[in-house]
C-alpha cells in the first residue's frame, strides 16, 4: 500500500508565487525519500503541505489512502512527526521536555511521556542523564538536532518530515548524524520524507529522491538512477559532473562482482600452489591461514628463479590484509584499495569468509552494472583494462 500519494499537487501562495506545481509522486510504507533542491524551490512547502500548515491551491494528498483535506489537522498531525528546519526545540523547556512534548499533548502520562522521552534521547545518541536536564542553548548544534529527531519520534509517527534535519553542522558531524539516522531508520521502518539542499546527503539517505527544480519534480528515482541517468539537463548539472563518482558510494559490492583466484593454505606446498594457479591460468592466489583467516597472496614467476621455488606457501606468501565486507559500497572498495596500495581487496561474508576478491577491472565492471543507461556512450571494448594479477 502507498502511504503518502501526492495527486497533481499545486500550492500558490496569496502573493501570487506558485511554490510547487503540479507534484504527482508517492511515496512507500517504510520507504525514506528525500526531497533535493536548491534553495526555494518548494521543498519546505511540500512538507507543510502534507502535515496541513498549508493547504494545496489544486490536486489533493492521501495519506494511507485517505484524503487529507477530510481528516482534522490536529489528528492528522499525531500521525506524522515534523522535524522543522532550524530545529525549533522550545528554548524554556529541557531537552527531556521537549523530547516529551507530543507524548504529554497525546495525553500519556507525564512519567510514561519522559521514560519514553529518555529512550529516544538514548537512541539518538544522547545520554539522557547528562543531557536531559539540559536547555538547549547549552547543546552544540548536531546534539539539538538529534533532540528534533527524538522529538519527532516520540509520538512514534509512521510518517516523518524531516526538513534539513543535519542542516547545521559541519561535515564530520553531519555524517555521523546521517549514519546514525540511517542505523535508526533501520530499527524503526518509518515513512520518512526528507528534505536537503546537499545532493550527497540525498543520495546517502534515500531509497528514492525526488530533485526538485521550481516547484516540479524533475526525476523521482533511485539514486543510482538519478546519478547514472539524469532525466533533464537540470538533473544532471544539479547532481554534478562527478557524478561517476558519488555512484560509488550508493552501489554495493556484490557477490557477482568478484573475481575467484585460487586459493591455497600457509601450509600447502608451493608445488601444490603452482599447480592451482596453472589450472585456474594465472601466478597468483590468495593465502588462507589454517582458521580460514585471510593471511595475503603468494606468487608464483615475477622474479627469476620464483618458477622453481620450493618449500611452503608460508615461506613465500606474503601479508596483505584488506578485505571488505559484501555490501560495503563501491566507494568503500576504492578507498581501500588505494589505502593499501592493493591491486585486489578480499571480500567476506558475515562469517568472516572469503567470498572472492576486487580488482580495479572487476571494479569497474560493477560500476557498469549498476546502470546500463550510462554505458551506452562507451563501448565495452572501447575500454581494456588488465585484470590485475599480483599486487
Ligand atoms: N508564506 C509564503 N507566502 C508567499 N510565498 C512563500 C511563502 N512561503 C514560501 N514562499 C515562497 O515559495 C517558494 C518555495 O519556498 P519553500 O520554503 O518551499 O522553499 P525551500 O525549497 O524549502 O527553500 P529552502 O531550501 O531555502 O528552505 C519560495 O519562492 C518562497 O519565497
Ligand atoms: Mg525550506
Amino acid at each position: 500500500m502507498n502511504m503518502l500519494r501526492f495527486e497533481h499537487v499545486s500550492k500558490r501562495y496569496p502573493n501570487g508565487t506558485v511554490a510547487v506545481d503540479d507534484l504527482d509522486f508517492e511515496v512507500r510504507e517504510g520507504e525514506l525519500v528525500t526531497l533535493v533542491g536548491p534553495s526555494g524551490c518548494g521543498k519546505t512547502t511540500t512538507m507543510k503541505l502534507v502535515n496541513r500548515l498549508e493547504e494545496p491551491t489544486a490536486g489533493r494528498i492521501l495519506l494511507d489512502g485517505e484524503d487529507i483535506s477530510r481528516v482534522d489537522p490536529v489528528k492528522l498531525r499525531r500521525r506524522i512527526g515534523y522535524v522543522i528546519q532550524q530545529v525549533g526545540l522550545f528554548p524554556h523547556r529541557t531537552v527531556l521536555d521537549n523530547t516529551a512534548t507530543v507524548p504529554v499533548l497525546l495525553g500519556r502520562g507525564r512519567k510514561a511521556a519522559r521514560q519514553r522521552a529518555g529512550e529516544l534521547l538514548e537512541l539518538v545518541g544522547l545520554d539522557p542523564a547528562v543531557y536531559g536536564g539540559r536547555y538547549p542553548d547549552q547543546l552544540s548544534g548536531g546534539q539539538r538536532q538529534r533532540v528534533g529527531v527524538a522529538r519527532a519520534l516520540a509520538a512514534d509517527p509512521p510518517l516523518l518530515l524531516m526538513d534539513e534535519p543535519f542542516g547545521a553542522v559541519d561535515p564530520v558531524v553531519r555524517e555521523r548524524l546521517q549514519n546514525e539516522f540511517l542505523r535508526l531508520q533501520q530499527e524503526v521502518r518509518k515513512t520518512v520524507l526528507f528534505v536537503t539542499h546537499d545532493i550527497e546527503e540525498a543520495v546517502r539517505l534515500g531509497d528514492r529522491i525526488a530533485v526538485f527544480g521550481e516547484g516540479r519534480i524533475e526525476q523521482y528515482d533511485s539514486p543510482a538512477a538519478v546519478l547514472g541517468a539524469p532525466a533533464t539537463d537540470y538533473v544532471a548539472s544539479f547532481v554534478g559532473s562527478d557524478r561517476g563518482l558519488k555512484r560509488l558510494s550508493v552501489t554495493p559490492v556484490e557477490r557477482g562482482d568478484l573475481e575467484q583466484p585460487p586459493v591455497v593454505h600457509l601450509a600447502d606446498s608451493m608445488a601444490t600452489a603452482r599447480e592451482r594457479m596453472r589450472a585456474d591460468g594465472v601466478r597468483w592466489a590468495v593465502v588462507l591461514d589454517e582458521d580460514d583467516v585471510l593471511h595475503g597472496w603468494v606468487s608464483v614467476g615475477d622474479t627469476p628463479g620464483d618458477a622453481a621455488r620450493g618449500g611452503t606457501v608460508a615461506e613465500h606468501a606474503r601479508r596483505m590484509e584488506a578485505w571488505l565486507r559484501l555490501g560495503s559500497s563501491l566507494k568503500t572498495a576504492f578507498s581501500t584499495m588505494l589505502q593499501y596500495d592493493a591491486g585486489w581487496i578480499a571480500v567476506l561474508d558475515e562469517e568472516d569468509r572469503l567470498l572472492g576478491v576486487l580488482t580495479p577491472s572487476t571494479l569497474h565492471e560493477a560500476l557498469r552494472r549498476s546502470i546500463d543507461a550510462d554505458t551506452r556512450s562507451v563501448e565495452r571494448s572501447d575500454v581494456e583494462l588488465e585484470t590485475v594479477s599480483g599486487v
